[in-house]
């Protein structure tokens, strides 16, 4: 079954296909899945593992149901779907996980996490993150928890600005707060996303504000030598 995807689904299927060739996860989750793209994209591949949809409308978990049973209903990988908040589902604790939520604020993506990994181990949890802004305070509560960089990339769709995280429980490689990688993948593109995070931050600074002051700074100093 083709699903068209644009380009910020694609960039995050293909990073998922890529972390499953690795690390062969038993269960990947598509959390937060509205229709049900990334998943699909990922189930017509047949990979070797629980495929889980979760989203929270029951409308959408319908017709997602009634279009997975349609098109999969023999497929080798085995679909699961699940109605309810993603912040509660339990994760079997023996076994690998990779959870993909995107196109959630980061703020409320970092709730997620804390609630799932107030149940489950971090050790058995990856995640594959590409959150609508609200990026540093994300990277930072990861970086925190213990969490360490897989791999990093940004991205652009109809003039809006992603960045896609991947990240483990076991990598021992620092996630930055502004990011690293980033911004030596494409000039143009990092250039206007730093000119673009530099124009927030200094519309929310106020004279006092020392936080949005040290985060202006540290975006003027990416690293942005293309190599
Ligand atoms: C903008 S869509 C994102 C869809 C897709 N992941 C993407 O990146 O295009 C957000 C979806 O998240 C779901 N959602 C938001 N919070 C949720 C939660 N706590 N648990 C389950 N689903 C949630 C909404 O119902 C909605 O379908």
């Amino acid at each position: 079954m083709t699903v068209k995807m644009g380009k910020r689904l694609q960039q995050i299927v293909d990073m998922a296909w890529r972390a499953q060739e690795q690390k062969h996860y038993q269960h990947i989750w598509d959390m937060c899945c509205d229709h049900g793209q990334v998943g699909i994209n990922l189930l017509d591949r047949s990979p070797a593992c629980h495929l889980h949809f979760v989203d929270q409308v029951p409308s959408i978990m319908t017709s997602l149901q009634l279009r997975l049973e349609h098109h999969f209903a023999s497929s080798s990988t085995h679909w699961h779907t699940h109605c309810q908040d993603a912040g509660q589902i339990s994760f079997s604790a023996a076994e690998s996980h990779l959870v993909i939520i995107a196109g959630v604020g980061g703020v409320n993506t970092l709730a997620l996490i804390n609630q799932m990994l107030s149940k489950t181990p971090s050790s058995n949890i990856d995640f594959l993150l590409c959150p609508v802004h609200q990026l540093w305070p994300l990277r930072k509560a990861l970086n925190q928890k213990g969490y360490g960089l897989e791999r990093e990339q940004l991205l652009q769709e109809n003039r809006r600005f992603y960045e896609l995280l991947y990240v483990s429980g076991t990598s021992q490689k620092a996630i930055s707060n502004t990011g690293c990688h980033l911004w030596q993948a494409d000039k143009r593109l990092s250039e206007q996303y730093q000119q673009r995070l530099l124009a927030h931050y200094h519309r929310m600074q106020h004279a006092d504000d020392q936080h949005i002051a040290t985060i202006i700074d540290a975006y003027m100093k990416v690293d942005r030598h293309w190599r």
